[in-house]
């Protein structure tokens, strides 16, 4: 069995390697899955650099990867036969760039057959992220108002589409201008390019005179500064990403200076969210529950992550340089098997 395996952190183009490993077998309430695609998320490449969630980063040596669709193919003891054949996803269980991987079986969620291999692999991290940050935490209704950063990115696209469903409004920063029809055509409501120097009065002007009631910010640095200090009294700012120190070393560029006169007088809430966190809370019987109604709306067509391009092994490489390209327009995936 082949398996994507670091042994120390550093740069993925030089820490990440195949090795072949012997088969492995299910426990009594586990399963093991062929794994058949996985995604290269920015977030498994700050894993191997060691910069991700200390509770995160795994014993070296270790093989990444944090989600994925496969094929039971052996189950244990206590686990029905009948599971064996079953297409899932994995419902956090990290490691999954190998060609096999063990699961408990409760974590091994069947996947609906009208989804596609390539969306199932993208099921839950950013779903669940953009599912959870407006509905769940910002509980947000019909009419209501969201401001987004990135909302170019997985996670953005994925707003969009429940704000769609759910009836909500969004104003969306982006920071190329190329990219301001293309989210006004996918619903954003309000989209502006942060590469204009009028963004930060434009987006005062948007959001009218009382200020940001809810945002969600994976961007940080001044970003993420500006829609702190533009909240409204008792608003909520989400900050689950700082994209604007990504790959940097520079201690001062992973900072997102506050205003604190505006968050003083608005009582407003800036606050960090993770996924692996939020699931935590949650526990495996709730949060599997909510993957599988977001299975649910994947296959009604509600929900659809964005276009996928497949990497075979050997070119684990070029899917690494894709997560970080600047301008992507499709999610990464690790092929484990020919299509
Ligand atoms: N906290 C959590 O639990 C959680 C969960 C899921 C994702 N995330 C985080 O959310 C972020 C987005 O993830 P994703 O998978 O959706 O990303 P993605 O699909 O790879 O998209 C990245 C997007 O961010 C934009 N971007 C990159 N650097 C930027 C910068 N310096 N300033 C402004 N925009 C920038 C890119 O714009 P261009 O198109 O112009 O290149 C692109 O639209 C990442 O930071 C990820 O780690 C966090």
């Amino acid at each position: 069995m082949k398996a994507l395996i670091i042994e120390r952190s550093g740069e993925p183009s030089e820490v990440v390697h195949w090795r072949d490993l012997p088969e492995p077998t299910p426990g009594p309430a586990e399963v093991r899955v062929r794994m058949l695609l996985a995604p290269v998320h920015p977030s498994d490449l700050h894993v191997i650099r060691g910069r991700f969630a200390r509770q995160r980063q795994p014993e070296l040596p270790a093989t990444p990867g944090s989600e994925g669709v496969g094929i039971i193919d052996a189950v244990g003891s206590d686990v029905p036969r009948t599971r064996v054949g079953e297409r899932v996803v994995l419902f956090d269980v990290p490691g999954t760039w190998r060609e096999q991987v063990i699961s408990p079986a409760d974590r091994a969620i069947p996947v609906p057959v009208a989804i596609s291999d390539e969306d199932a692999a993208q099921a839950l991290i950013n779903p669940m992220t953009a599912w959870a940050m407006t509905m769940c935490e910002h509980r947000l209704k019909r009419g209501d108002w969201l401001v987004q950063s990135a909302a170019g990115s997985t996670v953005g696209r994925l707003v969009l589409q429940i704000a769609k469903a759910e009836g909500f409004r969004t104003i969306n920063l982006v920071r190329r201008e190329a990219q301001v029809a293309e989210i006004q055509a996918l619903g954003g409501d309000v989209v502006l390019c942060t590469a204009d120097e009028c963004w930060t009065e434009q987006l005062k002007a948007a959001t009218g005179d009382n200020g940001i009631e809810s945002a969600i910010d994976c961007v940080a640095g001044r970003t993420g500064a500006v829609l702190a200090r533009q909240l409204a009294t008792n608003g909520c700012l989400l900050v689950y990403g700082a994209l604007s120190s990504h790959r940097q070393t520079d201690a001062a560029a992973f900072e997102m200076p506050v205003f604190a006169p505006a968050l003083v007088y608005s009582a407003a809430e800036v606050r960090g969210w993770f996924i692996f966190s939020w699931l935590a809370g949650k526990g495996v019987m709730e949060g599997s529950q909510t993957l599988r109604s977001l299975l649910d709306r994947m296959a009604d067509g509600t929900l659809k992550p964005p276009a996928a391009q497949r990497y075979s092994l050997d070119r684990a490489l070029e899917a690494f340089a894709a997560a970080e390209s600047a301008a992507h327009d499709a999610k990464p995936l690790l092929a484990f098997t020919e299509h």
